[in-house]
């Protein structure tokens, strides 16, 4: 190994892990999901700490990792800026050195990737990604894990993925070149997908559209997200104009296969990115997906602390 290597595992974008690693993953999420459905106890991470870092609101990230920390019989910290010296400007290789003689694992999530990174590659233990400015792999390991659960294996299918080129369309590109489906997009001119921040080269897993009833032509997944996310609210009003044609409605879930599923990572907002008949009909699996996200995160914490069990 050279210096300054480390072997430390983190999870800080999808494409960390490889596909066989993500075969696994859903599988144990499976396991322990019905472990948990079945109110059997299983506590393999008794004595581990788990730091949470919120430079950013949550509610599904903080409750799912929270819950599903404590199932697994660990303890949970919860960091945020206002309260930590982070907020006044301690540098986070700093903080990352003293966190991580303390805690077993950190989850963060902030603005700028680099942050993240800085903070990883000054950390002893496995640092996840919570989401960022440039990506989400928590919530889309929870998306293809419902897909899955609703639809089986995902390889090969079309997701559409409807609104801003945003945090959640960088990992749903990554997941697609890793997992074998294609992604169609539809953005509004001007809030594209940018491939070198997605930092997927492979052209055969996207194709793009225009409009959005094309884009969703055929798909087994209609999927969006708010117009505008966390830290960009000062661009909110020419946001509010630019993509008002890109709301799902009826008409796109219309022109997608018969069985197409919809999803939303959420908080979401009706009238505006979704139609309350669609986020709200029959074809949404939008609260799984949000339960998801605790089987999941558990399945990694697991993986990154213990490895493969079995
Ligand atoms: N989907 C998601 O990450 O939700 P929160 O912002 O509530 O954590
Ligand atoms: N793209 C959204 C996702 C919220 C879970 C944001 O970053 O705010």
């Amino acid at each position: 190994m050279k210096p300054g290597m480390s072997l430390i595992k983190h999870y800080l974008q999808f494409k960390d892990f490889r596909a066989e690693e993500y075969a696994y993953l859903f599988e144990r999420a499976a396991i322990i999901k019905r472990r948990f459905k079945n109110y059997e106890k299983y506590q393999p991470l008794i004595d581990r700490t788990l730091a949470m870092i919120f430079e950013k609101a949550s509610t599904r990230t903080r409750v799912s990792f929270e819950a599903g920390m404590y199932q697994l019989g660990g303890t949970v910290l919860n960091l945020t800026t206002g309260d930590t010296q982070l907020g006044r400007a301690e540098p986070v290789e700093d903080s990352a050195r003293v966190i991580s003689r303390m805690v077993d694992i950190v989850m963060i999530r902030t603005y700028e990737q680099a942050k993240l990174e800085a903070f990883a590659a000054n950390s002893r233990v496995p640092v996840i990604n919570g989401l960022t400015n440039e990506y989400h792999p928590c919530q889309i390991l929870a998306d293809v894990f419902t897909f899955i659960e609703h639809r089986g294996s995902i390889a090969g299918k079309v997701v559409a993925w409807v609104g801003d080129g945003n945090n959640m369309a960088n990992t749903w590109l990554q997941a697609a070149d890793i997992l074998g489906f294609t992604l169609h997009v539809s953005t509004p001119g001007g809030y594209e997908i940018d491939p070198v921040v997605a930092g997927v080269a492979n052209k055969d897993c996207v194709r793009t559209f225009n409009h959005p009833l094309e884009a969703c032509a055929g798909a087994h997944l209609v999927t969006t997200d708010v117009w505008t996310s966390m830290g960009y609210e000062e661009e909110n009003e020419a946001r509010m104009k630019a993509f008002v044609d890109w709301c799902v409605d009826a008409d796109m879930m219309a022109a997608a296969r018969p069985d197409a599923l919809f999803m939303h990572c959420l908080p979401a907002h009706r009238g505006e990115e979704v139609e309350a008949e669609v986020i709200d009909g029959p074809q949404s699996v939008v609260w799984d997906e949000a339960e998801n996200r605790m089987h999941v995160q558990k399945a990694l914490m697991e993986y990154l602390l213990l490895g493969r069990i079995g």
